[in-house]
């Protein structure tokens, strides 16, 4: 192939293989998750079980659900695993009208008369079931069903149900396929902190549901997803461009693909294959131009101000760069190790508190949430694609050099 049309291909190829859009669908390029994927197994194998899979926005959950079916060991025998996404409008009725619309099977019917001729008949699951679901119906028809291939049906976008009678239903279908040790298997998966915060009436269902918290990705786990997607692509990236990346995702696969995308991109305009970081600076100025207009907006919305020599937008890198808990909250004073780092001169917590507190007040657009008592008033920000929207608009606006930036990678 001329070189020329080689790199066109790539550059066509690239974006099916990073794809900041849209959930992978293929097991070699899925990075990680061995213990999501463990207990989704052992759950599964274990009759009367069901799970509930939840994490922040972006860190892989549907991407999971998606590969679980290759996944499964060979020898199980035929496996289905039906996806359906879950909205404000669903009733419990067409949850499982969705679930089961694509299952169907073959019977044999007689023909009339006394010799009447065998044939094989296709029907559709569905047409069977009475208008109304119960959850005793979903018992009996998954109760069937079970015993001819294993299944796991799962509910993304758990937390979109806008009915708690909904929920309500769930939760004593799950009860009562328990009860009855029905071998099919239900994963509930959702954006949330908590699973109190997911299945309303999960208290009589706890004992039959393992929860299973998908956190966000380690650095192996992302390092991972660019071995996997540039190696696909036949290109490779140094490691100081990796480091960065690394850094930059902050743990969230959103953010790698959108980086690995933009910077690959950058590499191959050169007619290069090989990735470094003068092509990372370029991926993070497209992949800033092309971040959602909403994200940019709160930025903006947030630091502005008219005063000469205000620290808005340093405190706000600063809290993008302190340290958190597991769901994403910090403290005032995480913030002033990185604010010493940024600025290089020694900020106090009197010095930025009423900086944190504009950012949590509507003035500011609350890009900020604040909980806890005084003294123990924890912040985070009101959406986790934020915090590198800022590290990247610090890094490209010249408040983060790359050797700070490098650091973060751990
Ligand atoms: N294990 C993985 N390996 C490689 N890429 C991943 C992995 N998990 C997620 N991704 C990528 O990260 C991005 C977000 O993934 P996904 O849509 O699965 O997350 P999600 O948790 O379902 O998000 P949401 O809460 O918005 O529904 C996608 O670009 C996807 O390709
Ligand atoms: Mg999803």
């Amino acid at each position: 192939m001329a070189t020329d049309d080689k790199f066109s291909t790539l550059l066509f190829q690239i974006g099916n293989v990073f794809t900041p859009g849209s959930p992978v669908n293929e097991k070699d390029l899925f990075a990680g998750r061995i213990e999501q994927i463990r207990k989704v197994l052992a759950t599964s194998s274990q009759r009367g079980y069901h799970a509930v899979l939840y994490g922040e926005r972006g860190v892989g959950k549907t991407s999971l659900a998606n590969i679980i079916k290759s996944l499964m060991p060979a020898g199980t025998g035929g496996w289905l695993v039906p996806r359906i996404n879950c909205d404000g409008t669903d009733t419990f009725t067409s949850l499982w009208r969705k679930a089961l619309s694509d299952i169907r099977y073959t019977h044999e019917q007689r023909g009339a008369g006394f010799t009447g001729e065998v044939t094989k008949v296709d029907t559709a699951l569905i047409d069977q079931l009475p208008q109304e679901l119960t959850p005793n119906d979903i018992r009996r028809v998954l109760s069937n069903l079970s015993q001819q291939v294993n299944l796991i049906v799962a509910f993304d976008e758990f937390d979109r149900l806008s009915n708690p009678a909904v929920s309500v239903l769930m939760a004593d279908t799950i009860k009562t396929l328990s009860d009855y040790a029905v071998s099919a298997t239900v994963l509930l998966i959702g954006v949330a902190d908590s699973v109190d915060g997911l299945v309303e009436g999960h208290q009589s269902v706890e004992r039959a549901l393992v929860q299973i918290p998908m956190p966000r990705m380690s650095a192996e786990e992302v390092r991972q997803i660019l071995d996997n997607g540039f190696h696909r692509l036949g290109m490779t990236i140094d490691k100081g461009a990796a480091d960065e990346l690394v850094g930059l995702s902050q743990g969230l696969p959103y953010i790698t693909h959108l980086l690995a995308l933009e910077s690959g991109k950058a590499a191959l305009r050169h007619g290069r294959l090989g990735v470094s970081s003068s092509d990372v600076d370029e991926g993070i100025r497209e992949a800033l131009s092309s971040w959602q207009q909403t994200t940019t907006k709160a930025y903006y919305d947030a630091v502005q101000s008219s005063q000469p020599g205000n620290i808005y937008r340093e405190v706000l890198l600063a809290c993008a760069l302190a340290e958190t808990d597991d769901l994403g909250f910090f403290s005032a004073g995480s913030i002033r190790l990185p604010l010493r780092v940024i600025t290089g001169r020694e900020y106090d917590i009197p010095n930025f508190a009423q900086h944190l507190k504009n950012f949590s007040d509507e003035s500011r657009g609350s890009i900020l949430q604040r909980t806890g008592e005084t003294r123990r008033i924890r912040y985070r920000f009101s959406s986790p694609l934020l915090r590198p929207f800022i590290i990247m608009r610090g890094f490209s606006d010249g408040l983060l050099t790359r050797q700070q930036m490098k650091k973060m990678a751990v």
